[in-house]
């Protein structure tokens, strides 16, 4: 058994066994098994597995598969919520156009998100058979599973599978009887955040440096190796079968009324909370019923602020807690849902260091691009490093405020520099004093060189 897997606290981050998880209402999870190890073939075979591939291969056509995908409103689980049926609906497809790939996105390095790798660890044939059905509706020939470097147990679990898929014919020529063929290679990248941006993934996997793209041409129309290119999340594919076994009104009415988003999501809470873990819940969960899930907050803390999804979102208040978590609700209160991972801050931890460590994250992890992301975040580092130590002049708030302008959406390259700012945006308007109280002497006084030579 691998060392990871016996760890207390890796253990504490599954879901809790013997929870009620039924094929009806837990469609990502109700396979799991309690002691956490790998479903394998036999056993996801014998829960329905692989059924919706051969019935959709022998039965449907692919637009079939993208229309049942767009009612069901299945949104992207990567981040950005972009309806999945709409983006397949604009690959490019026809007689003259050759097939392309389906690249499943599992860079999952968004800080304080782990809910890719509980679905690649412990079910891989989800993943699979979603590939599949994404091939099939977007008539691609390979897939590719672009896989975080550090995700070794990953690696080797989804090794295994995908051999077992291609020994029982789910993979390679003829899938399942019909006359489609398909099959996928897993490539691990080398640990950088920016691969998880879509297009700069592309540009990995091509070999190349990991830059995004201009878009224009969106990777559907030309992807990877030029061709068309359909990038999904895990979680956004391991929802398919789902949608096609039980349909597209059965996938929408499972978040009831909480919420126009259909489905489920892996929902997580970290932080000082008392049960760190992941849960399958209708998508509309409120934050308040995660932190219960989460056995509440470490004896003695106070809730300050929260973040709803990843580092790379806005800091919500203890007043939205009773907020439905779904795109558009997070996204009108000045966040995002982003993975939907909660991560606590508590009224003892200096909003000020939590930046300053998160900044630190997103410099060091640009691609050096665009200025205002190569300059500027190692400049917020500085600004956040002086301020935290009680160091700062006059005038560093105002700049970190202009810093994180400069970095807003349209204004770089890639979504990078957008989500850097977005955090601290929101801990300068909701918690401005304590910045402000790091200040110490006059403009000019303590840091007279702002761009550090050779960055952080
Ligand atoms: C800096 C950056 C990092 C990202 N990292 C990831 C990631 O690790 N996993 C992921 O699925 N999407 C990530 N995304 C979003 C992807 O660009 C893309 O929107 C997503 O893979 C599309 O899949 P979906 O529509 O299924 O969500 C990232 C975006 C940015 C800007
Ligand atoms: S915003 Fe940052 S990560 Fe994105 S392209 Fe520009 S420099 Fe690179």
């Amino acid at each position: 058994m691998n060392s990871q897997r016996q760890s207390p606290l890796y253990r504490s981050r599954l879901l809790q066994p013997g929870a009620d998880r039924s094929p009806d209402t837990h469609p990502l999870t109700w396979r799991l098994r309690d002691d956490g190890q790998v479903v394998g073939l036999k056993e996801y075979e014998s829960k329905e597995g692989y059924r919706a591939v051969s019935q959709v291969l022998n039965g449907h056509d692919p637009g079939a598969v993208i229309a049942a995908m767009k009612e069901a409103n299945v949104r992207g689980r990567g981040g950005a919520g972009f309806s999945a049926g709409l983006k397949w609906s604009l690959t490019l497809q026809g007689d003259d156009i050759p097939r392309g790939y389906i690249v499943c996105n599992a860079d999952e390095m968004e800080p304080g998100t782990f809910k890719d790798r509980l679905l690649m660890e412990q079910q891989p044939h989800l993943l699979i058979e979603g590939m599949i059905l994404a091939a099939f509706a977007n008539n691609a020939r390979y897939g590719y599973i672009f896989l975080r470097g550090e995700y070794v147990e990953s690696a080797r679990v989804l090794t295994a599978a995908l051999a077992e898929a291609r020994e029982a014919g789910w993979l390679g020529p003829d899938i399942a009887g019909s006359s489609f063929d398909f099959d996928i290679a897993l490539h691990t990248g080398a640990g950088r955040y920016i691969c998880g941006e879509e297009t700069a993934l592309l540009n990995s996997l091509e070999g190349h440096r990991a830059n995004p793209r201009a878009k224009p041409p969106f990777p559907g129309q030309s992807g990877a190796w030029g061709k068309p290119t359909v990038v999904n999340n895990v979680e956004t594919l391991c929802n398919v079968p789902a949608v096609m076994l039980r349909g597209a009104e059965w996938y929408q009415g499972l978040s009831g009324d909480r919420t126009d988003d259909g489905g489920t999501k892996l929902y997580g809470a970290s932080g000082l909370v008392n049960r760190p873990g992941l849960w399958e819940l209708p998508i509309g969960t409120t934050g308040r019923e995660l932190l219960e899930l989460a056995g509440g907050l470490r004896e003695g803390r106070k809730l300050k602020a929260w973040l709803p999804g990843g580092a790379s979102t806005g800091f919500l208040l203890p007043e939205h807690l009773d907020l439905p978590l779904d795109f558009d609700t997070v996204g009108k209160e000045g966040s995002r849902l982003g993975t939907g991972l909660i991560t606590v801050v508590t009224e003892d931890q200096s909003m000020v260091a939590l930046m300053r460590n998160l900044e630190e994250f997103f410099a060091r992890e640009s691609c050096g691009w665009c200025t205002p992301c190569r300059d500027g975040l190692p400049w917020t580092v500085k600004l956040l490093l002086a301020l935290e130590r009680g160091e700062g002049e006059a005038g560093d708030v105002e700049l970190l405020d202009k810093l994180a302008a400069d970095c807003g959406p349209g204004l770089t390259f890639c979504a990078h520099a957008p989500g850097a700012a977005m955090p601290l945006q929101t801990a300068l308007r909701h918690f401005r004093r304590e910045f402000e109280q790091g200040v110490r002497y006059p403009r000019g006084k303590a840091h007279a060189d702002p761009i550090p030579a050779g960055g952080v």
